[in-house]
């Protein structure tokens, strides 16, 4: 072999190398089975809106106005055929395929959040917007603490959640971001002055129509 041959034979054995190796670095990262399993359970937990039935939500949500037609469940194409990355409202770390975000606001999804529901089992979850939809009667469970190590951005906006807002709220010290306006939380004054104390990095904090 000639020495420019064996310089072509490098160059070509290069290309063929990082083009799988980038090919490895996009498509092949996936989320784990486990994290995809929680949001099927998530999922399982909850029912959509029928806007023709369901009137409290069809009378005062804005999210027909700001979305229009593309006002419908969220949640419809969270499937098995497609890796949950691919999956509305789903982002995940393509560094790792874990789940690193959820964003359902608007979602037509009504049902009730307890305590052991499957969204606390995602290690990674930094941001999860709940905003406009229907969880009447449920709490926000404490076990929300579970999320501490990660959650940075939490909305609960216009979610018809109710009763106390559990002390663990304070143990979310990474948050940046919190709305838990429109809801019929209380929120006791020193689970707030614990919050204030401890949530260092929260920059904004939407508590509109709360009762404190
Ligand atoms: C790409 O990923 C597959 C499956 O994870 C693995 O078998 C293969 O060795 C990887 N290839 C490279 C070039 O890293
Ligand atoms: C919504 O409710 C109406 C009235 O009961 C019913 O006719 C319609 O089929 C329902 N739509 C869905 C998608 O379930
Ligand atoms: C699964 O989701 C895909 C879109 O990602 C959709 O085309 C398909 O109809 C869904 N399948 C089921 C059974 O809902
Ligand atoms: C979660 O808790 C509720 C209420 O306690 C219960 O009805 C439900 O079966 C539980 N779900 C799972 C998956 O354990
Ligand atoms: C949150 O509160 C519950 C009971 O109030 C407790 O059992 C749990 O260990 C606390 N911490 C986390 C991270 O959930
Ligand atoms: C503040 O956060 C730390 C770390 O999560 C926790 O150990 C501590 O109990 C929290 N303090 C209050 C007052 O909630
Ligand atoms: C929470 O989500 C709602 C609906 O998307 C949005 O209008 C609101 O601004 C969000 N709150 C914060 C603090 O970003």
């Amino acid at each position: 072999m000639s020495y420019l041959e064996l310089l072509y034979s490098v160059f070509i054995f290069l290309c063929f190398a990082s083009s799988t190796w980038s090919l490895n670095n996009t498509s092949h990262i996936k989320c784990s089975a486990q994290q995809r399993n929680s949001l099927l359970m998530f999922k399982k937990s909850l029912t959509y809106l029928n806007l023709s039935i369901d009137v409290p939500m069809n009378r005062f949500t804005p999210c027909k106005d700001w979305l229009g037609s593309s006002y419908y469940p969220k949640l419809m194409n969270w499937n098995t055929s497609t890796d949950c990355c691919n999956w509305d409202g789903v982002t995940c770390d393509h560094s790792t395929g874990d789940v690193i975000g959820i964003d359902v606001s608007c979602g037509m999804l009504q049902g009730t959040i307890y305590s052991n529901t499957s969204l606390f089992n995602l290690p990674r979850l930094k941001k999860l917007n709940l905003a406009y939809n229907v969880f009447a009667g449920s709490q926000l469970p404490p076990e929300i603490g579970r999320l501490s190590n990660s959650l940075t951005l939490l909305n609960l906006s216009f979610c018809l959640f109710s009763g106390p807002v559990p002390m663990n709220i304070t143990l979310l010290h990474k948050l940046v971001s919190l709305d838990m306006s429109l809801n019929r939380f209380t929120f006791e004054p020193h689970v707030l002055n614990n919050l204030l104390r401890n949530s260092t990095n929260l920059e904004k904090l939407s508590l509109i129509y709360i009762t404190i």
